[in-house]
């Protein structure tokens, strides 16, 4: 499990952001929106892939900031993949990394050079409705209110210290596609709040307990 990650975490200038991309991107474009806006206090600096030529890596190239493919697939073993993953990354010196939609779990050498710093965005309300179909599994179950949260990476699935948690109601007629779509607009909307709270006011992590001061 990560601990403490000592002082408070707060970049000098533009934060460095590189974000994590696997299938459409619409929560990175909220992020490369928000970049346009100096006050923001980050800047996009690369957007990694594990799918190449998905809709992410087509908003990144639209704005202007580099990308960089890179699957597990072509690689023997998932560790071989985390250690090039790893480097490609680091290559951008990012003083945050964020997954928006990344679908891949990252492994020790990912986490050793950016755990306290590495951060998902689920859509539920952990840590209900962990992994792949959140807003699916809230429907079956039959909750009345489900949402989005931001979280610090840890080892575990969807299991890392929570920073935010946005609720969005569950209607009478939601199917999965409504609520999906609902839940998005909302988690967002987080991302770029709470990013950008983070990088213009630092944070720190220990245990399991993130504060933006
Ligand atoms: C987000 O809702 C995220 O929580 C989930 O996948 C979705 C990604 O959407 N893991 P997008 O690619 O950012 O549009």
């Amino acid at each position: 499990m990560l601990d403490s990650r000592g002082p408070l975490c707060r970049p000098d200038g533009p934060a460095r952001l590189v974000v994590l991309v696997s299938g459409s991107g619409s929560n990175l474009q909220a992020l490369l929106d928000a970049s346009l806006d100096p006050a923001w206090g980050a800047e996009v600096v690369a957007v990694g892939a594990d799918r190449c030529g998905t809709g992410g890596a087509a908003r990144a190239g639209a704005a202007g900031v580099a990308t960089f493919c890179c699957s597990v697939g072509d690689f023997s073993t998932r560790a071989e993949w985390d250690v090039v993953f790893t480097e490609q990354v680091a290559a951008y010196e990012p003083d945050l990394v964020v997954a928006a939609g990344f679908l891949k779990l990252v492994g020790d050498r990912f986490l050793d050079r950016f755990g306290g710093r590495y951060l998902n965005t689920h859509n539920a309300l952990l840590p209900a409705f962990p992994g792949m179909h959140g807003p699916r599994d809230a429907l079956a179950y039959g909750v009345k209110v489900s949402g989005a949260t931001l979280f610090v990476v840890d080892h575990g699935v969807d299991t890392g210290a929570v920073i935010a948690q946005v609720p969005v109601p569950v209607l009478d007629d939601d199917d999965e596609d409504r609520l999906t779509e609902r839940i998005k607009v909302a988690e967002r909307q987080q991302l770029v709040d709470q990013v950008g709270r983070m990088v213009r006011e630092g944070w720190t992590v220990a245990g399991r307990k993130v504060t933006i001061p």
